[in-house]
């Protein structure tokens, strides 16, 4: 992990959670306050509906809000979509934007992704931007073309100027339980580097990339040590306080 960059690890709970899941988050808190300090940021990005709670209840242990989704537009007639200015108003300082389940259920593209980024920074937001090649991708060797076209698709210029995020998450890793070898995921990140360098310059240094796809306790720690992995994305494993906390001890 590159010392200069602060360690971030956010739980995205994806369409998992009620109120009852604010149990967890306690645990979670408790933890965080009783342990010795985490050394990463901890971020938590609930359903919308549970947005304000976990923003009020995780605001006493350092726990920050992130939404998992905004419309690239302030407001209007766009019946179900949340407003990234919605999400500040309801205690968010994150929201994920174009994570793989997005691009694949809802067909969003690059454009559209770079369109929300674009409008989390306008809402004082700061954007965890997805990118990551399928296995089909990765098998026929096209997983680094794939992730820097979208990267360089999904990138608003605006972060030459502002706080984003980038998490790198192989699809076919998210969920299944199968990860890259660390080889791979150090390739990886360091050819992101590299572009985020060759377009932002020393803010290019500075850039969290995140590495997201069944992070869990037994790999949080090798995983998190290999260079250019500034904190990782944690889909499954977030959902429960104890797995949780070890992937964020781990750092
Ligand atoms: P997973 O999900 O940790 O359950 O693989 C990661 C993600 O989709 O962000």
């Amino acid at each position: 992990m590159t010392t200069t960059i602060s360690p971030l690890i956010a739980g995205n709970w994806k369409m998992n959670g009620t109120r009852g899941a604010l149990d967890e988050l306690q645990a979670l808190a408790d933890m965080l306050t009783t342990g010795e300090a985490p050394r990463a940021i901890v971020v938590v990005c609930p359903p919308a509906t549970m947005l304000a709670a976990v923003a009020r209840q995780g605001a006493t242990s350092g726990i920050q809000a992130g939404g998992q989704d905004c419309h690239a537009a302030a407001s209007g007639a766009h019946t179900g979509d949340i407003a990234a200015g919605m999400l500040a108003d309801a205690g968010a300082q994150y929201v994920i934007v174009g994570h793989s389940e997005r691009r694949a259920d809802h067909g969003e593209t690059d454009d559209q992704v770079r369109a929300k980024a674009e409008a989390a920074i306008g809402a004082g937001l700061k954007p965890i931007i997805c990118v990551g090649e399928t296995e089909a991708q990765r098998d026929s060797g096209q997983a680094d073309s794939v992730v820097a076209s979208q990267l360089a698709g999904s990138v608003p210029d605006a972060a030459g100027q502002h706080e984003v995020i980038v998490a790198y998450e192989p699809v076919w890793a998210i969920g299944t339980g199968r990860t890259p070898t660390n080889d791979d995921i150090a390739s990886m990140h360091a050819s992101i580097r590299r572009q985020l360098v060759d377009r932002f310059g020393d803010k290019g240094q500075v850039i969290r990339i995140l590495y997201g796809g069944s992070l869990k306790p037994q790999n949080a720690r090798e995983i998190l040590a290999v260079e250019h992995v500034n904190g990782g994305l944690v889909g499954g494993a977030s959902l429960l306080a104890k797995d949780f906390y070890t992937i964020i001890s781990a750092v």
